[in-house]
């Protein structure tokens, strides 16, 4: 009851300092929607869902002493992605953006024996790091890393006739160049596959309208281009900082 209270008292200070933001909290709570604070239950989730082991566990140390350190993804979200590998039964996968390799780690271990993923980054100190865990993991045999700009290496499979040869990408390095990433991709997966877009709240700056420097601008654009894109079935998670399932449709597929 007190709960309650509170709650409907929040709601009408709402409705007077910001009426859209009230209207739309209100289908919320009227949907019943889970009210949940995703920060304040995050070690929650973690300790209770989250299944750590001792590879995962010395990687991100090991990122954690390089200052770029937060490009790495969440444990959850690379656990999350593991599962949709699984879950669509991929068996060959492109990774935009490896830096020191936790999403390729995670996704590689989720692939069958003879699955493949083809991973873009331009970095080899970072990548280097990145080959010593797909080693320790037993997993390097499934990995091709290509050193070049992305952009190039998606161009160089589309010329090589790969298109619709691969169920997943992941797409996960510079954020201008996104759009390009991910007109690419949905060239090479095949209809029913998956392009995950990284980063797509970007911090909650792609909300922000007094941000608008190019990265920010970049995200809203392709979200605002993915919302309306019916080449696709969409769902944007708030999972760590954003995360963008795109399914290719197949063509002719009920919307
Ligand atoms: C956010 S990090 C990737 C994080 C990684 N997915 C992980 O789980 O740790 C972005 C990576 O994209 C790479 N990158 C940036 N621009 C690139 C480009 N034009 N082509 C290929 N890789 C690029 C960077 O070197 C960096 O390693």
């Amino acid at each position: 009851m007190a709960e309650k209270i509170i709650e409907n008292d929040c709601l009408s200070q709402l409705a007077i300092l910001n009426p859209t933001h009230f209207q739309r909290r209100k289908e919320f709570i009227v949907s019943n929607q889970p009210t949940l604070d995703l920060m304040a239950i995050h070690d929650y989730v973690f300790e209770h869902s989250v299944r750590d082991d001792e590879l995962l566990r010395a990687l991100r140390e090991e990122t954690a002493g390089d200052e770029m350190a937060r490009m790495q993804i969440a444990p959850e979200q690379g656990q999350f992605m593991a599962l949709l590998v699984k879950l669509i039964g991929a068996r060959r996968i492109l990774e935009i953006g490896t830096f020191t390799g936790y999403s390729s780690l995670c996704m590689a271990r989720a692939l069958p024996e003879d699955g493949e993923m083809i991973c873009c980054d331009l970095d080899p100190t970072w990548t280097g790091m990145a080959q010593r865990y797909w080693q320790q993991a037993g997993v390097d045999h499934k990995i091709k890393l290509v050193l070049a700009p992305a952009l190039d290496t998606l161009n160089a499979l589309q010329e090589s006739g790969q298109q619709d040869a691969f169920d997943l990408a992941f797409i996960d390095a510079d954020k201008e160049n996104y759009d390009l990433y991910y007109e690419a991709c949905l060239s090479l997966i095949r209809p029913s596959g998956l392009i995950l877009l990284d980063n797509m709240l970007w911090s909650g700056r792609v909300a922000d309208t007094s941000v608008n420097d190019a990265d920010t601008r970049a995200l809203r654009a392709l979200n605002m281009k993915l919302k309306n894109d019916q080449r696709i079935d969409l769902s944007l998670l708030t999972l760590a900082d954003g995360l963008t399932i795109a399914r290719k449709r197949q063509t002719d597929e009920n919307q």
